[in-house]
C-alpha cells in the first residue's frame, strides 16, 4: 500500500523509518520530510504545507494513498482527520473534537475533572484584571498555561509574583491571551518525576507503549528555557507494570470513557504528560500524537511491524497483537542549533556522518536537515537525534556520548545527561 506522513521533524523521520520496513508498504510519501525522511527506502518528500488540506486530499487521491499518519499538532487540532474521513480516507487523526484534549488545556482540564483524572487544582481566567487580581493574592509557587497551541511558549512555572506578572504580560504581547477571548489558566506546582505515556486508543480502548522519559529544558539537570525537548529514552526503570497498570486505570480509562459518552471518541495516538510521585501519576497535559522526541526510542524500540497496528486504529479498532518491543533500552540525544529556542541560524554544514550513522543499534534520526544542492545542511532548531539501542541504560548512554562528536556541526547544543536519573 501507499502511505502518506505528514510532518518534518525527527518524529516523522523515525516514523518513516519503521512504517518503510513494513512489507505492507510500496511507496511512502512524507510532506514535507527532511533530508533524513528523502534517505529512507521507498520515501520520496514531497513540497505541500502541512496545513493546505485540499491539497493534501488531492495528493492523497492521485498516489492512492491508502493510510495518511499526521504527526504534529496543528493539523490534527484543526481536523485533517474530519476532513479525510468525510471524503472516506483512512487517517491516524482524531476527530477535531476530541483533538481539543491538546489544543485547549481547560477543555482537558475540565475533562479530567469531570471523569476524575488526578491533576493539578486550577482556576481559569479570560480577562487581564481578574488574572492579576489572582496572581497578587495567590501563594507561590504556581504555573501558568495559555489555553491554545504555543508551540511550547505557553507554560511558565512561576516561583514570585513578578516572574508571573511578567509572563502573562508576555502571552497578552504573543497574542496568546487577552485579546480576543484568549483564555489561561493557573495551576497548582506538581513535584515529582515527569514522564510521557503514549497509548493507541480506539474508542475506550487502547494500548499503552513503555513509558519514556523526556529530557526538556535546554541544559543539564533542569537548567535553561524549556525546550520542545533535548532527549529521551525508554523504558524508564523505576516504572514497572504495575505503574502501567495504573496509568490505564486511571488516566487513559477514564479519559476515553468520558470523551465516548459524550459524543467525542477519541481514535488516535493520545500522549499523557505525567508527573510521577511516589509511584502516583498526575497529568500535566494530553497530547494528541506521538511526542517529539519520544518517538524516536520508542519507534527504535519497537520490535516488528507498527503499520497493522496504526491502520487497525485508523480502520476503528485495536490490532489483536500485542506491542513487542527490545530487551534493554533505547535512547535519543538531540543536537540543536545555536540559539534554540530562540532565534537561529540555518544553512549550517553537517558532517559526512550525518548522512550515514545507522545500523541495527544507532540510528540517526534528522529533524531540522535538508540538502542545499549536494550539500546536507541544517534548517531547524532541533536538527538531529542520536538514537541508540543497548542492553541498559548505562551502555546506551556510553554507546551515544560516543558517536556523537562526529556528528557535531557549529554551535550544536546537545546535554550531557540524556538517561541519567
Ligand atoms: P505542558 O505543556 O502543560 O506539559 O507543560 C510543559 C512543561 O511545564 C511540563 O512538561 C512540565 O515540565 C511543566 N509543568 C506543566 N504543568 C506543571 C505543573 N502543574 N507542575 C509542575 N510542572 C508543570
Ligand atoms: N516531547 C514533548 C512533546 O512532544 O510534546
Amino acid at each position: 500500500m501507499n502511505v502518506l506522513v505528514i510532518g518534518g521533524g525527527g518524529r516523522e523521520h523515525a516514523l518513516c523509518w519503521k512504517i518503510s520496513q513494513s512489507p505492507l508498504v510500496e511507496r511512502l510519501y512524507c510532506v514535507p520530510g527532511n533530508a533524513g525522511t528523502a534517505m529512507e527506502a521507498k520515501v520520496e518528500n514531497v513540497a505541500i504545507a502541512v496545513d493546505d488540506y485540499d491539497g493534501l486530499l488531492q495528493f492523497a487521491r492521485e498516489r492512492n494513498i491508502e493510510l495518511t499518519i499526521v504527526g504534529p499538532e496543528q493539523p490534527l487540532v484543526e481536523g485533517i482527520g474530519d476532513r479525510f474521513r468525510q471524503q472516506g480516507r483512512l487517517i491516524l487523526a482524531p476527530s477535531a473534537a476530541a483533538a481539543q484534549l491538546e489544543g485547549s488545556k481547560i477543555f482537558a482540564k475540565e475533562l479530567m475533572n469531570r471523569s476524575g483524572v488526578p491533576t493539578a487544582e486550577f482556576v481559569t481566567f479570560r480577562d487581564l484584571a481578574s488574572v492579576q487580581a489572582h496572581l497578587r493574592q495567590a501563594s507561590y509557587p504556581l504555573v501558568i498555561k495559555a489555553d491554545g497551541l504555543a508551540a511550547g511558549k505557553g507554560v511558565a512555572v512561576c516561583h514570585e509574583h513578578p516572574a508571573a506578572e511578567a509572563f502573562v504580560n508576555k502571552l497578552i504581547e504573543q497574542r496568546l491571551f487577552g485579546r480576543s477571548g484568549e483564555r489561561l489558566l493557573v495551576e497548582a506546582m506538581l513535584t515529582g518525576r515527569e514522564v510521557s505515556v503514549i497509548g493507541l486508543c480506539c474508542g475506550d480502548e487502547f494500548r499503552l507503549m513503555l513509558p519514556a522519559r523526556d529530557h526538556k529544558s535546554l541544559r543539564e539537570a533542569g537548567e535553561g528555557p524549556n525546550t520542545g525537548g533535548m532527549g529521551a529514552f525508554t523504558p524508564v526503570a523505576e516504572l514497572d507494570s504495575a505503574f502501567l497498570d495504573r496509568v490505564a486505570q486511571r488516566v487513559f480509562y477514564p479519559v476515553l470513557h468520558q470523551l465516548k459518552a459524550e459524543g467525542m471518541p477519541f481514535h488516535g495516538v493520545l500522549y499523557a504528560g505525567l508527573m510521577v510521585q511516589e509511584g502516583e501519576p498526575q497529568v500535566l497535559e494530553f497530547n494528541v500524537r506521538f511526542g517529539d522526541p519520544e518517538a524516536q526510542p520508542l519507534l527504535f524500540h519497537f520490535d516488528g511491524d507498527l503499520l497493522p497496528h496504526l491502520l487497525a486504529v485508523a480502520r476503528g479498532e485495536l490490532s489483536s497483537e500485542p506491542f513487542r518491543w527490545r530487551s534493554g533500552c533505547s535512547l535519543c540525544v538531540v543536537l540543536a542549533s545555536d540559539g534554540y529556542p530562540g532565534a537561529y541560524e540555518k544553512g549550517l554544514p553537517l558532517p559526512q556522518a550525518a548522512a550515514e550513522s545507522c545500523g541495527k543499534d544507532i540510528k540517526l534520526f534528522h529533524a531540522g536537515t535538508t540538502m542545499q544542492g549536494d550539500r546536507l545542511v541544517t534548517s531547524g532548531g532541533r536538527v538531529l537525534g542520536l538514537t541508540v539501542h543497548a542492553h541498559d541504560i548505562k551502555q546506551a548512554r556510553d554507546l551515544a556520548y560516543k558517536q556523537l562528536p562526529a556528528l557535531s556541526f557549529p554551535g550544536a547544543q546537545f546535554r550531557q545527561d540524556i538517561g541519567l536519573p
